[in-house]
């Protein structure tokens, strides 16, 4: 138990690292959070600081994930948990991380709303499903160009993948159970995002550039 609770916490220390606040302080010295959205993530540092800052900072936060959820892996590895559990202490692992993203030990608590983070603890526990939300992302913002809106729906459709697709069912119907309180929690995270798409206000982004005639 020791060491499963070490594990977590230091993917709760992975996670603290706010990819956005670390790159604006040191290359731009902004605090992303006090500027644009105010959110310290890929999508405002795409909006605030360009190309090339965005793809830095999403990269590196989806491998965070990754790498922070991946470290169940050595649970199963020195026998501390049997092969079978190993995708609801990936979860747990995950879900740490994602836990010091929005409330990260070394900012203050003030942290981003942990969707590339999310989609790193996906890709490490089932990788094709986490290509068909990115997918689904992708088209949401596309036809919407809300980024806030594509994050939530295909945050939902991992545990509706789950359960409605069967090349993705899974022997540990708690991950289903996890993936919908996930959806609340993103639902949670992006509560400013919400009233600003009902009152017609959320940031537009174009992922393929308006023509100008
Ligand atoms: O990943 C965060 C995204 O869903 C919204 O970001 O900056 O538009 O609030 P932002």
């Amino acid at each position: 138990i020791l060491y499963i609770i070490l594990g977590a916490l230091v993917a709760y220390l992975m996670g603290s690292f706010i990819t956005a606040i670390w790159y604006g302080r040191h290359y731009h010295n902004v605090d992303i959070r006090t500027c644009g959205s105010g959110n310290a993530g890929a999508t405002n540092t795409f909006r605030v600081l360009g190309k090339k800052a965005g793809t830095i900072v999403m990269l590196i936060d989806i491998f965070k994930g990754w790498l922070a959820t991946s470290l169940a892996v050595f649970l199963v590895y020195f026998d501390i948990i049997d092969k079978s559990q190993l995708d609801v202490y990936k979860l747990i692992y995950g879900l740490s991380a994602v836990a010091g993203h929005i409330f990260p030990v070394f900012e203050r608590f003030k942290g981003g709303k942990g969707i590339a983070t999310l989609l790193g603890m996906v890709c490490s526990i089932q990788f094709e499903a986490a290509l068909v939300c990115l997918g689904v992302f992708l088209i949401v913002l596309i036809t919407s160009k809300y980024v806030s809106l594509g994050s939530m729906i295909s945050t939902l459709a991992f545990p509706l993948m789950i359960i409605f697709i069967p090349r993705f069912h899974t022997e540990t119907p708690i991950i289903i159970v996890f993936g919908f309180a996930i959806f609340l929690m993103v639902v949670l995270t992006h509560k400013k995002n919400i009233k600003r798409l009902f009152l017609g206000e959320e940031n537009k982004t174009y992922l393929i550039k308006k023509r100008s005639h």
